[in-house]
């Protein structure tokens, strides 16, 4: 059997701090050195991506694509409908045959055990770009935007809803970067319990002393049958402007996006002076990019 030239990112716990900082650290240069002089570093130069997206994207999407062209490569995007990965044959041969023509294999799944078996089974690197369980890319590029507001201050998060897939790779990258980081929601939507993460009901507990306010929404794709529950157990937990005045003056807002205004978040807080959800939106591309070289081997 073929032996991986490099390694998979279906988790944050898939790196060690010293590769996360290193990703982080070569995204913010990255993006500094894209304003003078784009498109230098060539980590997958004529090589192809396959880019394989059971689910709707948008960010994701165009910020891989943009990423793998400005590093000289061809993202090949693969639709639902178009390989019917799963159902039209196992995926198993999806990752034997895409790693005999692509160089790595970008995906956005439904399922964390089925990121995991494609990972098994393909000879090229396999990254996450979104299952149920996590979506560590949308985590590195959230650090890369905290850190560009705050420095390198270890300051308070805290995440605000369902402890989802974005929470989960929040809680797991901040806590091992040594940020305090609470989850505040309801008690059935936490998360499983995660070293240095507290998690509460207690609105004013957990927002308190924070400086960064996290939210994302309250049904995630994959969870519409649970929808009219969901929209009534998280509705004391909107981010309106309310709760950012529980947090510290200077506290920033995040989304991942999409967001539902009116639902999670009101429309003043993300439209707001305090969001910061297009520096994000724009910080996937560099952080991907920054985790597409560290991933090459560049
Ligand atoms: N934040 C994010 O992953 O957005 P998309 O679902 O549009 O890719
Ligand atoms: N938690 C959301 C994030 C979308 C980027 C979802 O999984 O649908």
């Amino acid at each position: 059997t073929a032996v991986k030239p490099a390694h998979d990112f279906l988790s944050i716990d898939d790196m060690t701090d010293g590769q996360l900082e290193e990703v982080l650290d070569l995204a913010a240069y990255s993006k500094q050195r894209r304003a003078l002089a784009p498109s230098v570093i060539q980590a997958v130069e004529g090589r192809t991506v396959a880019m394989v997206f059971e689910k709707q994207s948008l960010r994701t999407r165009v910020s891989f694509e943009t990423a793998i062209r400005e590093l000289g490569g061809h993202p090949l995007h693969l639709g639902k409908d178009s390989i019917a990965m799963g159902q039209r044959e196992p995926i198993k041969d999806v990752a034997s045959n895409l790693s005999r023509w692509c160089s790595l294999i970008v995906a956005r799944l439904y399922w964390q055990r089925d990121i995991v078996e494609l990972a098994e089974h393909a000879t090229v690197p396999v990254v996450n770009a979104l299952t149920e369980w996590e979506h560590p890319c949308q985590a590195l590029a959230d650090m890369q935007t905290i850190r560009e507001v705050f420095g390198q201050d270890k300051v308070k998060i805290t995440y605000v809803g369902d402890g989802n897939n974005v929470a989960r790779s929040l809680a797991k990258l901040a806590t091992r970067l040594g940020y305090p980081f609470t989850i505040c929601g309801p008690e059935n939507f936490r998360l499983e319990p995660i070293e240095g993460v507290r998690q509460t009901t207690n609105l004013e507990e957990g927002v308190a002393g924070a400086h960064v306010v996290y939210t994302d929404v309250w049904v995630s794709m994959g969870d519409e049958h649970e929808q009219e529950h969901r929209l009534k157990v998280f509705e004391p937990y909107q981010v309106n402007g309310r709760l950012m005045s529980m947090a510290e003056k200077d506290a920033i807002f995040l989304h991942c996006l999409p967001a539902r205004r009116g639902f999670e978040v009101t429309a003043d807080v993300i439209d707001g002076p305090q969001s910061r959800t297009d520096d994000q939106a724009e910080n996937r591309l560099h952080a991907q990019k920054a985790l597409l070289q560290k991933i090459m081997g560049l």
